[in-house]
């Protein structure tokens, strides 16, 4: 049928029409809030290049927390920032390090009404700020793996919920799991950052979690921006090792890729909308370009819409504001 039969305007009719066939809904419960905790911190950092996000000391922390899930937020997902950086990484799986510490504190206080995610990674705690091992002039896969697991292992006895590995060495999903599952831990899950891009978009964050690489770059373990496929066996390969949940890495560049794998895959799907991302908005709001209430609701709801189940996102707390407002 055509014009003039068919008019589709018919169902912008009102707001409540508009409301009765709406496609994609939003709520606080698609969050998962980025926590940075840093070690021998006495104050609350602000973030230069992240308005609004700070990093904080391990006595605020749990403050963040309660107004996370006052919220509604049901995750977070803890960065930590330690003093002691070495090359081995050692403070990562520390059992008394600063992220095991954190998550800790916060089950004490809180028990099941937040879920504890925890990045799982080399970078912070790295003299080298690389996300593995380096061994000669090359990252090695096989011994950051070891290092991974330990990192797992460390946060499951701290009580995680869920363990996060951003490193992108191959194999990292397997390794986490049988560590996890040989020291009893059968109950923590894995959100893995599956197809994680060598991206521009990090930036911010490099400054938010002080992990800039101090030599060359992330492209001999991050997915090229211009590889799909790739980025589809990257998610396949973690999904074969036994990942519980997938996670495409930026989103709002990305969201062909989200699509892509909610329509292969039947695992849930979470899509990262990075430092990058919250940081161009911020500035473009505050310079009076963009009404940053209503590009911030657009962009997340794009990244639904494209297909994922959860978004990390520095939105979190703002974004559910405005939710709660309209
Ligand atoms: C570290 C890590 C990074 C991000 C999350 N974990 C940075 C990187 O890979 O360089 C980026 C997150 C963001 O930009 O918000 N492995």
């Amino acid at each position: 049928m055509s014009f003039p039969t068919k008019r589709l305007r018919r169902l912008r009719i009102s707001e409540k029409m508009r409301e009765l066939v709406q496609e994609t809904t939003l709520t606080p419960k698609d969050f998962i809030c980025p926590v940075f905790v840093q070690e021998d911190l006495k104050t609350r950092i602000k973030v230069e290049s992240m308005s609004e996000i700070e990093r904080l000391p391990l006595e605020e922390v749990n403050q963040e927390v309660k107004e996370i899930i006052d919220l509604g937020i049901p995750a977070i997902m803890l960065f930590g920032i330690p003093t002691q950086k070495d090359e081995a990484g050692s403070s990562a799986f520390d059992d008394e390090g600063i992220v095991q510490k954190a998550i800790t504190q916060i089950r004490k206080e809180f028990g099941d009404k937040i879920v504890i995610m925890a990045d799982v990674c080399l970078c912070q705690f790295t003299s080298t700020g690389h996300c593995g091992i380096i061994q000669g002039d090359k990252i090695d896969n096989d011994t950051s793996l070891d290092t991974l697991a330990k990192i797992a292992v460390s946060q499951a006895k701290a009580g995680v919920d869920t363990v996060s590995p951003s490193a992108m060495m191959d194999g990292q999903v397997a390794a986490i799991r049988k560590a996890l599952d040989e020291k009893g831990f059968t109950d923590v899950s894995i959100m893995s950052h599956s197809a994680k891009h060598r991206s521009n978009f990090y930036s911010p964050f490099r400054d938010a979690a002080e992990c800039a690489p101090k030599f060359g770059d992330r492209k001999t373990y991050q997915v090229p921006f211009t590889n799909a496929r790739e980025a589809m066996m990257e998610v396949e390969t973690d999904i074969d090792e036994g990942v519980d949940m997938v996670m495409i890495k930026p989103a709002l560049s990305y969201l062909d890729l989200i699509a892509e794998t909610r329509r292969k895959y039947n695992v849930p799907v979470s899509a990262y909308s990075v430092s990058g991302e919250y940081a161009l908005v911020k500035a473009a709001s505050q310079l009076g370009y963009v009404n940053e209430k209503d590009i911030t609701l657009e962009i997340l709801h794009s990244i639904k819409r494209a297909g994922a189940d959860m978004i990390v996102t520095y939105f979190a707390k703002s974004a559910s504001r405005f939710l709660q407002e309209s």
